[in-house]
């Protein structure tokens, strides 16, 4: 039996990939490659194409035996989902929809999500609960639990059971050297302090320091990317066990600052990294950490890379090796 990887090209994704080979899976891929790199593939049959495209997605299901699906495919830029809200309705929630239809048509019952601390918005408690309240602040988090709520139903409706995942902060790289980080364009502040060390960018901007916060700046629950990985494989074993659905946090449990991940960053490369101190960002919310309790308990999840330094040194060997990415955009 295979597991379908849909968005396998991306950074997570291309890492769960990595985390199911290691472990012998049968491995497809879907990706439409607007973000996703092919390189980032290095393992399984990679698909070209788009979940939106029916015949297409039949093809897939049709030459292959799957019996659960990872589902990353999507777009995930907070401030391109605040100006065209469209594009995330239709590639993340329709693209969601036309994925449930053909796992149903096919009799494919289980699913893991790839989820979002974006879905609570302004958090009402910290760390955060699975169980608080979901409030999302900008349309990409509106989108994630629009598809949360889609497979709710799906299972009630068709017994299509499901694993929502709500990460927060990825960051790092595979221990291979072979797949990091690369989006275009890059938002996320670990890569882009990196590159500000590596002199591909002439600073940081750091997005206001007056917020409620020890040193004023943001607070972000950084967890590497393979822990996440490692998570997916956890619960893709759940759901062949035939345990009910479920949603869990994925993050370290604890929490740093802007300042404090590029002072972490200056100590790791050993380079200069400038600051520029700049406004605030629309919709960051000061302070943002997961209770991974549930995912530690009923997943036996356990972050393995815990150490805000080696995070920060894996993602730095991958800039170090791969400065220009994959080179393919
Ligand atoms: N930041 C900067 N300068 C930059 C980039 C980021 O100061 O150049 C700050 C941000 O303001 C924020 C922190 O660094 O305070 C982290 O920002 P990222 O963009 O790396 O990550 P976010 O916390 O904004 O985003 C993450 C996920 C999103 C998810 C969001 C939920 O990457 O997918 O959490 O709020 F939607």
């Amino acid at each position: 039996m295979a597991v379908l990887v849909t968005g396998g090209a991306g950074y997570i994704g291309s890492h769960t990939v990595a985390a199911l080979a290691e472990r012998g899976e049968e491995i497809v891929v879907i990706d439409n490659l607007e973000q996703g790199h092919r390189d980032a593939v290095i393992s399984g049959k990679l698909y070209v194409g788009d979940l939106r495209d029916e015949s297409f997605v039949e093809g897939v299901f049709k030459e292959n035996n799957i019996d659960a699906v990872i589902h990353f495919a999507a777009n995930s830029l907070v401030g391109e989902s605040m100006t065209n809200p469209g594009k995330y309705y239709h590639n993340n929630v329709y693209g969601t929809l036309c994925l449930l239809e053909a796992m149903n048509k096919h009799g494919v019952k289980s699913i893991v999500f790839s989820s979002t601390a974006a879905t609570y918005g302004e958090p009402e408690n910290v760390p955060i609960n699975e169980s608080d309240r979901t409030v999302p602040t900008n349309a990409y988090g509106e989108t994630k639990l629009a598809m949360e709520k889609m497979m709710k139903w799906f299972d009630t409706a068709h017994g299509i059971r499901y694993v929502s995942l709500r990460y927060f902060n990825a960051a790092g790289a595979h221990e291979s050297g072979r797949i990091g980080e690369d989006h275009t364009p890059e938002t996320h502040l670990v890569p882009i302090v990196l590159q500000a060390a590596l002199g591909k960018r002439s600073h940081i901007s750091v997005f206001g320091d007056d917020y409620a916060t020890e040193d004023g700046t943001c607070v972000r629950d950084y967890i590497h990317v393979s822990d996440l990985a490692d998570a997916h494989l956890l619960a893709v074993d759940r759901l062949r066990r035939g345990e009910a659905s479920a949603i869990y946090n994925l993050g370290s449990g604890q929490g740093f600052s802007v300042k404090q991940v590029i002072d972490i960053a200056r100590a790791v490369t050993e380079r200069e990294i400038p600051v520029v101190l700049e406004q605030r960002r629309s919709g960051d919310p000061a302070v943002l950490i997961a209770s991974s309790e549930k995912a530690r308990t009923e997943l036996g999840w356990k972050p393995k890379r815990d150490k805000m330094e080696d995070i920060i040194r894996s993602a730095w060997q991958w800039h170090l090796s791969k400065p220009e990415g994959y080179g393919d955009r």
